[in-house]
C-alpha cells in the first residue's frame, strides 16, 4: 500500500476534493514545461502586472524592516484604509472593530463558515457555484443546499431562495459578480434576496471578490448599502487579488457584525496569525492610492467580453448569455454533448487541453456540468486562438 493510502486522513478531509480549478492550472503547467505552447483560459487571475505604486509600498515596507507579527486582524492603518475606499466608493461606514485583514478572501471565507456553522445546519448557495463554497461548508459539518438558478438565466430569485428555505438553514451565500457566470444581482434584487433571508433568521454572506469588475450600465454594488438592519446579518467579503492584480500577495478582508468578525478573528489568531507584513503595507498603498489602473483593467476587460461571447455563440450546439461582471463566460456546451460520443464537461476539458492545448475549467467543478467557464482574464490574441481551437474542436467531433 501506498504511504498516501495508508496515511489515516481524518474524516472531514477525506470528504474534501482537491480544487478543481487549481487543479487545471497545475495540468496546463505539466504541458508548459514539456515546451507546449498552452492557451490558458483556465486560470482565474488577472493577466495585468501589480500597479508598479503598490510595488515600491512593498520594497519600502522591506527596507523599513516591516517583517515582525502584527495585530492577527491587521493593522490600524490598513482597516482605516478598507473602511475609508468603502466610505468614498460606496458612502457606508464602518468601525475597525467591524473589519479584518485575511490572507485573502478564501481565508475571510473560511474563518466565517467556521465561526457559524455547526454539524447539521444548512447553507443555501446558489448554483452554479464557486468551488470552494461547498467544500468549506462540508468541512464545518454543514450541509449545503443548491439553489439551481439556470432556470432563470443564472439570476438567482426570492421563490427559489423561499423553497429552500428550512428551519435548519443559517447562512445563504451570495457572490455577484459570480463566478462561473458572470451574472451581477442588481441591487435591488439583492436587497429583496436579503430581506426574505433575515425574514428566516438567516445570515448572509456576500462574496464581494469581483464587485468591482462590472461593465456599463451595471454600477459596483456592496452589501454595506443595505439597510441598517439587514446590513447587521450580512458579512461582506472582498479581496485585492482581483481589484488590483495582486492574486499571489494573499489579501482579502471581511466586514460585517462585531461579534462574528470578533470569533473570526479568534480561529485566524490560531491558525494563520496576520496576513503577511509587507503585504499589508503594499495593500494600503493599494486602496489609497491611484485607482486609474482599475479602469484601465475593466476596459480591456470589456473588451474581451464584446469579442468572447459573440465569437462562442458562433460556434455550432455552443450558447452563451452575457455575463454583467467577473471575467468569466460559462458557455452552455450541451449541444456539443449531444451530438458526441462525450459525456461529461470534464471529458471536453481533458481532450481541449490535451489535443488543442486549451485550458478552460469543466462546469462540473462549478456544479453544472453541461457547461465549461472561460476566463476572458488573457489577452484579446489567445482569446481569438482559444475560440479558434473551441470551433475547430467542436467541428472535429460532429
Ligand atoms: C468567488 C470567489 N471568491 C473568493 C475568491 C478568493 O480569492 P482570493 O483568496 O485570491 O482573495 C475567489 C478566487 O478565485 C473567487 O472566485
Amino acid at each position: 500500500m501506498s504511504e498516501t493510502l495508508a496515511f489515516p486522513r481524518s474524516t472531514r478531509v477525506s470528504q474534501m476534493q482537491p480544487s478543481s480549478t487549481l487543479a487545471v492550472v497545475q495540468a496546463a503547467l505539466r504541458l508548459r514545461a514539456a515546451g507546449i505552447e498552452i492557451i490558458d483560459l483556465g486560470a482565474g487571475e488577472p493577466d495585468f502586472p501589480t500597479p508598479d505604486h503598490i510595488k515600491r509600498a512593498a520594497h519600502a515596507a522591506l527596507q523599513e524592516d516591516f517583517t515582525r507579527y502584527t495585530p492577527a486582524s491587521g493593522i490600524k492603518e490598513l482597516k482605516e484604509a478598507i473602511i475609508e475606499r468603502l466610505a468614498e466608493d460606496y458612502g457606508i461606514d464602518y468601525s475597525p472593530a467591524q473589519v479584518m485583514a485575511t490572507a485573502g478572501g478564501k481565508q475571510a471565507i473560511f474563518n466565517a463558515i467556521v465561526t457559524l456553522i455547526n454539524p447539521g445546519d444548512e447553507v443555501l448557495i446558489p448554483s452554479p457555484y464557486w468551488v470552494t463554497f461547498p467544500e468549506i461548508v462540508a468541512f464545518a459539518g454543514g450541509q449545503s443546499v443548491f439553489i439551481d438558478t439556470e432556470p432563470t438565466d443564472f439570476q438567482l430569485t426570492v421563490d427559489s431562495l423561499e423553497a429552500h428555505l428550512t428551519p435548519r438553514a443559517k447562512l445563504l451565500i451570495l457572490n455577484s459578480p459570480c463566478n462561473p457566470t458572470g451574472r451581477t444581482i442588481p441591487p435591488e434584487r439583492f436587497r429583496q434576496l436579503v430581506e426574505k433571508a433575515v425574514e428566516h433568521g438567516l445570515y448572509v454572506m456576500s462574496d464581494e471578490c469581483y464587485r468591482e469588475f462590472v461593465y456599463p450600465p451595471m454600477k459596483p454594488f456592496c452589501a454595506g448599502q443595505l439597510p441598517p438592519e439587514l446590513r447587521s446579518r450580512v458579512l461582506i467579503v472582498g479581496t485585492l487579488s482581483k481589484t488590483y492584480a495582486m492574486t499571489g500577495w494573499r489579501l482579502g478582508y471581511a466586514l460585517g457584525p462585531e461579534p462574528w468578525i470578533t470569533e473570526m478573528i479568534k480561529v485566524q489568531s490560531h491558525s494563520t496569525s496576520n496576513p503577511n507584513s509587507i503585504t499589508q503595507k503594499a495593500a494600503i498603498a493599494a486602496l489609497r492610492g491611484p485607482q486609474e489602473p482599475l479602469i484601465g483593467m475593466l476596459e480591456e476587460y470589456e473588451r474581451r467580453r464584446d469579442f468572447l461571447i459573440p465569437a462562442l455563440n458562433d460556434i455550432p450546439g455552443v450558447s452563451c448569455l452575457w455575463p454583467e461582471g467577473a471575467f468569466y463566460a460559462f458557455p452552455d456546451i450541451r449541444g456539443v454533448l449531444e451530438r458526441s460520443s462525450l459525456n461529461s464537461s470534464i471529458e471536453v476539458q481533458r481532450r481541449l487541453l490535451e489535443e488543442y492545448h486549451v485550458a478552460v475549467t469543466a462546469g462540473a467543478a462549478f456544479g453544472s456540468d453541461g457547461h465549461l467557464r472561460i476566463s476572458y482574464a488573457n489577452s484579446l490574441e489567445a482569446l481569438e486562438k482559444g475560440v479558434e481551437r473551441l470551433r475547430a474542436f467542436v467541428e472535429r467531433l460532429s
